[in-house]
């Protein structure tokens, strides 16, 4: 089955609570909370002490997309806030296995993320680590933007790559109906989507398009 993670960058942020409860109540698989540091990215989002706030009001699993430098500082940060996965990006990790050891050892999964121009083949070497790998089809540090086509051919890279291990592939970046196919049949078992679940309000009709 395939997984729905809408990402609360979209959400309304002068009232999260009730924003995460309304998509769990919509029929959301996880909750996707894009971190940013105005570093990594060109953009500012919320940390960990936000996501621990809106944790203890929602029973889905916290999906983490640490956009941020220096990913490795922030990992007792985020276990304590009650992420169930946290992913750092691979461009932002010059020594990526003991970061993805961390993580685990703080028991949360492990995850891993690609900008567009990364090549699959370059996470070959830390496939044992991860629990999930998440494809950025837009340049991450906004939501809203164009899905990049020419990022299937990494998903069904990906998959080829990882058939014989239990990780998941994760998409993120202008994820609608007509891209959550496109990805699917590329082999994505999590869509994460802001713009397409947000938009007019209507978060379950939403996701059950997207599904
Ligand atoms: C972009 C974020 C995404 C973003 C997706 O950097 O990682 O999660 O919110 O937003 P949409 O679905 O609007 O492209
Ligand atoms: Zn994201």
């Amino acid at each position: 089955m395939v997984l729905i993670a809408p990402s609360i960058l979209s959400a309304d942020f002068g009232a999260l609570r009730a924003e995460v409860q309304a998509l769990e109540k919509a029929g959301a698989d996880m909750i996707h909370c894009d971190v940013m540091d105005g570093q990594f990215v060109p953009n500012l989002t919320f940390g960990a002490p936000v996501i621990k706030k809106i944790r203890a009001c929602c029973k889905l699993p916290f999906d983490v997309h640490l956009m941020i430098e220096t990913p490795e500082k922030l990992i007792p940060s985020f276990a304590a806030a009650g992420a169930d996965i946290l992913t750092v990006h691979y461009e932002a990790c010059p020594n990526l296995k003991p970061v993805l050891e961390k993580i685990r050892e703080f028991g949360m999964k492990a995850g891993v993320s690609l900008k567009p121009e990364t090549p699959p083949e370059f996470l070959n070497s830390f496939l044992n680590e991860l629990d999930q790998i998440l494809v950025m089809t837009v340049e991450p540090g906004f939501g809203g933007q164009m899905f990049m086509e020419s990022e299937l051919e990494k998903i069904a890279t990906l998959k080829e790559m990882t058939k014989d291990l239990s990780l998941k592939i994760e998409v993120d970046g202008g994820i609608n109906p007509q891209t959550a196919k496109m990805c699917v049949e590329a082999g994505a078992d999590i869509l994460v989507a802001g713009t397409a679940v947000f938009q007019d309000g209507k978060y379950a009709e939403n996701i059950k398009a997207l599904r």
